[in-house]
C-alpha cells in the first residue's frame, strides 16, 4: 500500500497539464521571437544559409558523414530524382575517450580517418584511380576540383553558421567535451584532416541532423509546401523550420540567395527556456542537471530526450529504494513474490550508476502490457541486476517510467505547436484543408511505444491548434535526414560555387556505383542499403 501511494506522488511530480502545455507554447513562441532577434538568447535560432527546401526531382551522387551522438557515420548517396534514393553506410561507435579529447585534431583526424576506410571500401576504383592521377599530376595540391566528392558535414551541435560551409562550434551538448574545439570552424578543423589523407572531398556544406531531416523529409514527401519542420526526438533533441526572412531581424554574416524569401532556421530548442520560466522542474531534474557537465544549459533537452529519461528514472527510483516506509525491490519473504525468492538488488546493479539506466528500458516499460508484467520484471532482472522483482514492484517503476515519458512526449508537443503556429500554416487561406508536413527521426519517436499519440494527445488541447489543426498536422518519421538531407545541401552548395562543373564528375561516380557491389564491410561497421520508402 505505501508503495503504491508513494509512487502515485512520485508520479504526480511528472504531471504536465494541459494548462502547462499551453503556457510552455506561449514562451516558446515568445523565445523563439526574441531568437530572430539577437543573438545569445535562449533559443538560438541559427540561420543555417538554406533557403530552399528539395522537391523531390535532385539527382546526383554525394558523399555525407555525420556526428552527432554515439555512432559517426559515412555515407554516399544516390538521389534519383524521382523522390527516392539509395544509400550506402557504414557506422562505426566513436570511441568514449575522443568525445572528451583534448585536442579537437584528435577527433577530427579519426573522422577522417573513417572517410579514408568508406571510400576504399565502397568506392575503390574511384580511389584508386584519383590516387594514380594525383600521383601523376604536377599540381602539388593534388586533386583537380571537378574530380572531387562533394560532402555534406552533419554536426549535431549548436553552431554559429557563417557560410554553407563555415560554422564556430558554440557549446558541445550529450556529453562530448573537448573546450579546443569551441569558437572553431568544424569545416576547417575536418578539412584539414581529411587533406593530410589527400583525400578527394571537399567538406560543401554544413548541416545541423534537424536540418537534414526536413530536407530529407521534403525531398520524399513533397506537398503543396514541403515540409516546414525537422525535428530530432533522439539522444538530443532540436528543430529546424523554414521562417520568413522578414522575420529574421538579427544581422547575417555570410551571402544567401533570397529569392525564395524564406531561411531555414536551426532553433536549437534544446536550450529553450534554460532560465526555468515554463519547464517542470521535480527534484530529480535538478540532481540529473547538477551532475552533468552543462548545468543550467539544455534545460529543455534534459526532459525531453533519450540521453536524459533513463537518468531521470534511476534517480527516481533510488529515492524510493532510500524510503524506509516503502518496501521497493525488497521483501521480508517470498511468500509475497509471485516468482521464485526473496527480492533483492545486487550491489552492482546499474542502478546505483550514475547513466546506468539506458533510456531503453523506459520503453520496455512502456510496451510491456502483459498481466504479470513478465517482460519487464525480465528485463529487470537482466539489465538491471534487480533479483525476482514482485508485480507490485513491476508495477510502480512502470507507472514512473511512463510518467517520464508521457511529460516528454508532451513537451514536445510545445515545441511543433510553437512552430506550426509561428509559420502560420494552419491559418493560410491557399493552405486550407492541405497537410502541415513534419518530419522527425530519432530513438524515442521511433521506439517509444505511443510517443507519436501523445504528441497528438497534447496538440489537441492547445489553443490555436486544437481537434481540427491537429488533424492536419502530419508527422511522419524521415530516416537517414543525416545522410540525405546532408546530400541535398551540398548539392546545393555544389551549385553555388560558380567555377566548378561537376557533371563529368558524377557520370563517373555514378558509373562507378553502379558497378560496384556492396560487398566488402570493414570490421565493426554496419552497412545498408536503403531506398526512401514513403
Ligand atoms: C544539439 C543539436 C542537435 C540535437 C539532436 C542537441 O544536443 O544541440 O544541434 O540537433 O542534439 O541531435
Amino acid at each position: 500500500m505505501a508503495l503504491e501511494t508513494q509512487t502515485k506522488t512520485v508520479v504526480g511530480q511528472f504531471d504536465y497539464s494541459d494548462e502547462d502545455v499551453n503556457k510552455g507554447v506561449t514562451e516558446f513562441l515568445r523565445q523563439m521571437s526574441e531568437g530572430l532577434e539577437k543573438d545569445g538568447a535562449s533559443l538560438s535560432q541559427i540561420p543555417t544559409y538554406v533557403t530552399a527546401v528539395p522537391n523531390g526531382t535532385e539527382k546526383g551522387l554525394y558523399m555525407a558523414v555525420d556526428l552527432g551522438g554515439t555512432n559517426f557515420r559515412v555515407c554516399s548517396i544516390q538521389l534519383n530524382g524521382d523522390t527516392t534514393f539509395r544509400l550506402t553506410y557504414t557506422k562505426v561507435a566513436i570511441p568514449k575517450e575522443l568525445m572528451v579529447a583534448k585536442t579537437a585534431e584528435e577527433l577530427f583526424a579519426f573522422l577522417a580517418k573513417q572517410i579514408e576506410i568508406f571510400l576504399r571500401t565502397h568506392h575503390g576504383e574511384h580511389f584508386e584511380a584519383h590516387i594514380r592521377r594525383r600521383m601523376t599530376m604536377s599540381s602539388p595540391e593534388g586533386f583537380k576540383d571537378e574530380n572531387v566528392f562533394r560532402l555534406g558535414f552533419t554536426f549535431s551541435f549548436p553552431v554559429q553558421q557563417l557560410g554553407i560551409n563555415k560554422g564556430t562550434l558554440i557549446r558541445w551538448t550529450k556529453g562530448f567535451d573537448i573546450p579546443d574545439a569551441v569558437g572553431k570552424d568544424v569545416c576547417a578543423l575536418l578539412q584539414t584532416e581529411i587533406d593530410k589523407l589527400h583525400l578527394p572531398v571537399k567538406v560543401a556544406a554544413l548541416v545541423n541532423d534537424t536540418v537534414g531531416t526536413l530536407m530529407a523529409r521534403s525531398y520524399s514527401s513533397p506537398g503543396k509546401s514541403g515540409a516546414i519542420l525537422g525535428a530530432i526526438f533522439g539522444t538530443g533533441t532540436n528543430g529546424a523550420y523554414v521562417e520568413k526572412l522578414s522575420k529574421l531581424k538579427k544581422p547575417l554574416a555570410g551571402e544567401y540567395d533570397n529569392s525564395t524569401g524564406e531561411m531555414v532556421i536551426n532553433t536549437e530548442w534544446g536550450s529553450f527556456d534554460n532560465q526555468l520560466k515554463v519547464l517542470p522542474n521535480t527534484p530529480w531534474d535538478i540532481q540529473l542537471d547538477q551532475a552533468t557537465p552543462n548545468p543550467g544549459i539544455q534545460m529543455y533537452e534534459k526532459r525531453v530526450s533519450g540521453m536524459y529519461l533513463g537518468e531521470i528514472l534511476r534517480l527516481a527510483v533510488i529515492d524510493l529504494l532510500k524510503n524506509p516506509d516503502v518496501a521497493f525491490f525488497r521483501d521480508e519473504n517470498s511468500s509475497s513474490n509471485d516468482w521464485r525468492s526473496t527480492t533483492n538488488i545486487a550491489e552492482h546493479s546499474p542502478l546505483f550508476k550514475q547513466w546506468g539506466v539506458d533510456t531503453s528500458v523506459l520503453s520496455v516499460a512502456a510496451a510491456d502490457t502483459t498481466p504479470e508484467l513478465s517482460i519487464l520484471r525480465q528485463e529487470l532482472e537482466s539489465n538491471l541486476h534487480v533479483y525476482a522483482p514482485s508485480l507490485e514492484d513491476a508495477q510502480a517503476f512502470k507507472a514512473i517510467a511512463c510518467a517520464i515519458g508521457r511529460r516528454a512526449a508532451r513537451l514536445s508537443a510545445v515545441a511543433i505547436a510553437a512552430i506550426v503556429l509561428q509559420t502560420g500554416k494552419l491559418t493560410d487561406p491557399e493552405l486550407e484543408g492541405e497537410p502541415i508536413d513534419i518530419g522527425v527521426d530519432g530513438s524515442l519517436v521511433e521506439h517509444y511505444p505511443y510517443f507519436r499519440d501523445m504528441i497528438y494527445e497534447a496538440l489537441r488541447a492547445i489553443k490555436g491548434v486544437g481537434e481540427e489543426g491537429a488533424k492536419r498536422i502530419r508527422i511522419g518519421i524521415a530516416k537517414d535526414g543525416s545522410g540525405v538531407g546532408a546530400a541535398l545541401i551540398a548539392l546545393v552548395a555544389a551549385g553555388m560555387e560558380k567555377t566548378t562543373s561537376t557533371t563529368d564528375f558524377i557520370t563517373d561516380l555514378r558509373l562507378n556505383a553502379k558497378k560496384t557491389d556492396l560487398t566488402a564491410v570493414p570490421e565493426h561497421s554496419e552497412l545498408s542499403e536503403l531506398a526512401a520508402a514513403e
